[in-house]
């Protein structure tokens, strides 16, 4: 089978390293890649996010399944623009349809649908022009923190948790005027819930899925839990309080009836369902859904998963899960993510980076490119090692040993990816 990935992070990486350990992949191509995806596939340079540039290269290719990295394409439809295009009958394509994606592409839809289908969550009012008095009023009903979240998709900056009521009703006021472009035409004005977040996985056909292992990621720049949002700065699976009784309830509570939800909505969601979960003393509930995998879980939760990935996306992409199981090692990974100086703001590119060679653990690239013979930084969150251990803190130190070992200009990581589970 020829597979072609869209996508070129530590996701995109993950899973091409993954895939192409699999006696079915025979071609593996990435669009657009990075400099480690080279030594897993072969990057398709010049294509861009444009749906008929992808068609050209799947044709000119004979790629017989696509697999959607990240969001943005499938919340623009490229699912639906596979199925609706004849020269794309023969080709299999893993990711939800446009309006399935809106569960991760639009809040108040999510929010909405999750009422529906009582799927557990914080209580939340939609606000939009017309109603910003309501808005208000429910604000000043709310205790603080006081959270707004910009309807649309905005970078992974469109969350607001503010502690002071004046604030939170002067930015919802901002948020509608425009503060994050059009994804802020609507707010949801959402409960603030107090727990631990922690992120599961299925893979859904569209009627059945298995469930991936779970993953904690670490969001905040510094250690400790402080300082500005990131992309992921780390992540560990499994995760220690992630009990059978905490399993069960996310899989009858919210799994279940997302899917049943899925169906009787008639939206077909072949691919992954990321659930961003926060456990509120012992009961789950769903902070966000995301269409796809996340990134930097997918890459401790790869490492973990014992299916061949590619046969699970295969079957996925065609409806034929039924009666699949997943199957994962019991042991622990971490994966501590390597940064720009200066990500989460202004960073420089270009910087070369050493000591890639004799890297003992995995690596798994996001923002790097090829410069001749060098490796060089072409992003914010630069590489990835993954390590296994038997344990936490076995995980962590053999991928800690393994980064100290790369070398560029501004490089920066946490140190204490999983600690706090210990
Ligand atoms: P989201 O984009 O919805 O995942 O929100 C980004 C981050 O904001 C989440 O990962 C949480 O850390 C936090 N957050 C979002 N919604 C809530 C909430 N209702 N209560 C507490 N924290 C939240
Ligand atoms: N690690 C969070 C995300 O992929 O959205």
């Amino acid at each position: 089978m020829n597979v072609l990935i869209l996508g070129g992070g530590g996701r995109e990486h993950a899973m091409a390293w993954k895939i192409s350990q699999s006696s079915n992949c025979d071609q593996l191509y990435l669009a657009p890649g990075n400099a480690g995806t080279e030594t897993v596939g072969r990057n398709l340079d010049g294509i861009g996010s444009d749906f008929e540039m992808i068609k050209k290269a799947v044709l000119d290719n004979n790629i017989d399944l696509v697999i959607v990295g990240p969001e943005a394409p499938l919340v623009d439809g490229i699912v639906d623009f596979f199925l609706g295009d004849k020269d794309l009958q023969d080709v299999n394509i893993l990711g939800p349809d446009k309006k399935a994606a809106q569960l991760e592409g639009s809040k108040s839809f999510a929010k909405s649908f999750m009422e529906k289908y009582e799927i557990p969550t914080a209580q939340y009012l939609e606000v939009g022009p017309s109603n910003l008095e309501e808005g208000y009023a429910f604000l000043d009903k709310m205790k603080p923190p006081y959270v707004l979240k910009a309807d649309g998709l905005a970078a992974g900056k469109g969350v607001l948790i503010l502690d002071d009521i004046a604030e939170a009703r002067k930015e919802l006021g901002l948020m509608l005027k425009g503060k994050f472009g059009d994804a802020s035409e609507k707010v949801v004005i959402e409960e603030f819930l107090d727990g631990i977040e922690f992120s599961v996985f299925a893979l859904v056909d569209g009627k059945d899925f298995i469930i991936l292992p779970e993953a904690k990621d670490y969001k905040r720049i510094g250690e400790g839990d402080t300082g500005l949002n990131t992309g992921g700065m780390g992540s560990v699976s499994p995760v220690p309080f992630y009990d059978s009784v905490l399993k069960e309830k996310v899989q009858s509570q919210i799994i279940e009836p997302t899917v049943k939800g899925i169906i009787e909505e008639k939206m077909l969601y072949r691919g992954f369902i990321f659930f961003g979960l926060i456990n509120v003393d012992g009961e789950p509930k769903v902070i966000e859904y995301n269409c796809r995998m996340g990134d930097p879980e997918t890459q401790s939760v790869f490492v973990r998963l014992e299916n061949d990935l590619l046969e699970v996306c295969d079957k996925a992409s065609r409806g034929e899960l039924e009666g699949m199981e997943s199957r994962f090692s019991p042991d622990t990974v971490c994966t501590i993510v390597a940064v720009s100086g200066g990500y989460p703001g202004g960073y420089e590119k270009g910087k070369k980076i050493d000591g890639l060679d004799n890297i003992e653990e995995l690596v798994f690239h996001a923002g790097t490119k090829r410069s001749g013979e060098e490796i060089q930084t072409n992003g914010g969150r630069v590489l990835a090692v993954t390590a296994k251990g038997k344990t936490i803190d076995e995980a962590r130190n053999s991928a800690l040993r393994e980064i100290e070992k790369i070398k560029f200009e501004g490089i920066n990581y946490r140190r204490d990816i999983g600690v706090d589970l210990l």
